[in-house]
């Protein structure tokens, strides 16, 4: 039988209240359940205090009902996110090739592959650490993780074969990092945060190249802020795609949709 830990859950909620913890029972409980031991215990709560996101002291957030590994220094999934994997989902082709680019810690790549049948699964990120993390995440889901710029590490024979281009890519104006609750700005490496002047930069260069990867009829699904997603639309439109924007008050989401046309001809660079 497992020592008691010298930790009771009240005094974790009550170490968690006063760190500032708004939902101080609901950690508490989770951290209790996760801790081995009551060394284990005080440890995790003492990194929950000196302000680590709870993900990353607990190793996985849940999304999508599913629990996704997210290592220290990994973007932590966010909730409004479900919007953007919920409208893939309902727009997937049967046997659909999906691609999540710019993954992270795979969470999209990994949820849709828990509901979509038979789907041939990519993801990509710059960023090694998030990489590796996907590869945890999506590797269970039966996809492939790639690491490099954008586009540049998929498979050459994925050009014009895809079916969902699943995006969520860096999209806070660099101005409006500083403003950014400190478990994001301190915890979260700035180019899983940073998009630019006005936080487009990744959309545009995604929007450039995507008609080029899309199979005709095939769908780009970017998240962005209800004030950008117009702008995100016309970079959409730009570069040969029918935009049309969603939006879901619940999650406080905003998702641009960009389907290729089925009878567009398509030129090297997308425009
Ligand atoms: C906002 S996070 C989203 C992660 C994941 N899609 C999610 O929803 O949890 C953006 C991700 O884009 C990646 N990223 C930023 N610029 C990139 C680029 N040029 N090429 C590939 N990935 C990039 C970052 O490393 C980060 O993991």
């Amino acid at each position: 039988m497992t020592a008691l830990p010298p930790l009771t859950v009240s005094t974790v909620v009550t170490t968690l209240r006063s760190a500032g913890c708004v939902f101080a029972e609901d950690e508490a409980r989770l951290l209790v359940i996760e801790a081995r031991s009551g060394a284990d215990l005080a440890a995790l709560v003492q990194r929950r205090v000196d302000g680590l996101p709870l993900e990353h002291v607990l190793g996985w957030a849940e999304f999508c009902g599913l629990r996704m590994a997210v290592d220290p220094g990994v973007f932590v999934p966010r909730r409004r996110t479900k919007f953007l994997v919920r409208l893939a989902a309902d727009l997937a082709p049967r046997r659909p090739v999906v691609v999540d680019l710019c993954c992270g810690s795979g969470a999209v790549g990994a949820a849709l592959g828990a509901v979509l049948e038979d789907a041939e699964l990519h993801a990509a990120d710059i960023d090694a650490a998030a990489v590796r993390c996907a590869r945890r995440n999506i590797g269970a889901a039966g996809g492939q993780v790639h690491e490099g710029d954008l586009y540049d590490p998929l498979p050459a024979d994925l050009r014009g074969r895809v079916d969902l281009l699943a995006v969520n890519a860096p999209y806070v104006p660099t101005d409006a990092i500083e403003l950014m609750p400190p478990e994001a700005r301190l915890y979260e490496p700035l180019v899983a945060l940073d998009g630019g002047a006005d936080g487009l930069d990744v959309h545009r260069r995604v929007a450039a190249d995507a008609a080029n990867w899309l199979t005709p009829g095939g769908r780009l699904l970017v998240e962005a802020s209800e004030r950008q997603a117009p702008h995100a639309a016309e970079a959409l439109a730009r570069n040969g795609l029918d935009p049309r924007i969603e939006t879901c008050d619940e999650l406080s989401a905003c998702v641009v949709v960009g389907t290729r046309p089925r009878r567009s001809t398509v030129e090297s660079g997308g425009r």
